[in-house]
């Protein structure tokens, strides 16, 4: 398939999705949107795919929804259309997916980010919800997933203010794992990405429903489902395989079951 919004690639059993409309600073549109689900179905379902990267350009990784497309929508259009909600599978995909941020990352950029299971980000990063100096607060959960990664006082004052934050800032509150020289970015990010494909596969998507499993329930529950996976665990060949790899002094071959 040949795709007009965004590049493409993959390295090794990585997946890399390049969002590439510079002209509009990758402001996200429909169409972009909507390729970015199509490869996301893709590499969910291909096994040769074991992590997903998603990356910008050098001077933005999105600069938001693509107010032109979005500024004539009407309330019944976009209750309508569901405006939006489309974005959200990204959240909901099986295999992990880290986004690897430089530059702008700002409105539904920032959004889109949140969305991965995690964000590395180059020293050039600025996060932010500008979405109030448009007349509109945050529509791709950023009121919800930002408030959770940095805290109430933050996610308040970036939203109801638009201020950005920037890498140092992000990685201090907790809203990246790491930060990195912007020339590195992309390699880095592929770097961690393969480390997860060569995992056990299944043992890596468990995991990402286990840390996911925080967000939506109590510790008790959220604890009980952790030891229900763990002890299911011991029934995959891949958890015989890599603790008989330890104690064999090698690297583990798993065979993802
Ligand atoms: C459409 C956009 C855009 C956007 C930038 N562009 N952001 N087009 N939607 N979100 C376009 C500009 O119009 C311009 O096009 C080109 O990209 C380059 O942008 P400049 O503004 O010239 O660049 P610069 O001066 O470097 O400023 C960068 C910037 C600024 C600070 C990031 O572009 C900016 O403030 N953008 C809007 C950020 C924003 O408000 N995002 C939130 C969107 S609302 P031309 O044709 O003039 O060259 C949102 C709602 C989410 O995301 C709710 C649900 C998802």
């Amino acid at each position: 398939a040949s795709y007009e919004t965004i590049i493409v690639e993959t390295r090794g059993k990585v997946g890399l999705i390049t969002l590439n409309r510079p002209k509009a600073l990758n402001a996200l549109n429909s169409q972009l949107v909507g390729e970015v689900n199509a490869v996301l179905d893709g590499f969910d379902k291909d096994p040769a795919i074991g992590c997903v990267v998603i990356t910008g350009s050098e001077k933005a990784f999105a600069a938001g929804a693509d107010i032109l497309e979005m500024k004539d929508k009407t309330y019944p259009e976009s209750y309508l259309e569901d405006f939006i909600t489309a974005w959200d599978r990204v959240a909901q995909r099986r295999k992990p997916i880290i986004a690897a941020v430089a530059g702008f990352a700002l409105g539904g950029g920032c959004e889109l980010a949140m969305m991965c299971d995690f964000i590395l980000a180059a020293d050039t990063a600025k996060f932010g919800q500008p979405e109030i100096k448009l007349g509109v607060m945050p529509g791709a959960g950023g009121t919800q997933r930002l408030t959770r990664f940095v805290g109430k006082s933050k996610a308040m004052e970036m939203c109801l203010t638009g201020r950005m934050m920037d890498a140092a800032e992000a990685e201090r509150v907790g809203l990246v794992s790491r930060v990195v020289p912007a020339a590195d970015l992309v390699e880095e990010a592929v770097k961690v990405a393969s480390q997860i494909a060569d995992m056990s596969m299944p043992t890596v998507m468990m995991t990402k429903e286990s840390v996911n499993r925080s967000y939506e329930t109590t510790l008790a529950e959220g604890i009980r489902f952790e030891r229900r996976v763990f002890h299911a665990m011991f029934a995959m060949a891949d958890q015989k395989e890599g603790m008989a790899a330890f104690a064999e002094k090698r690297k583990p071959g798993f065979k993802n079951r």
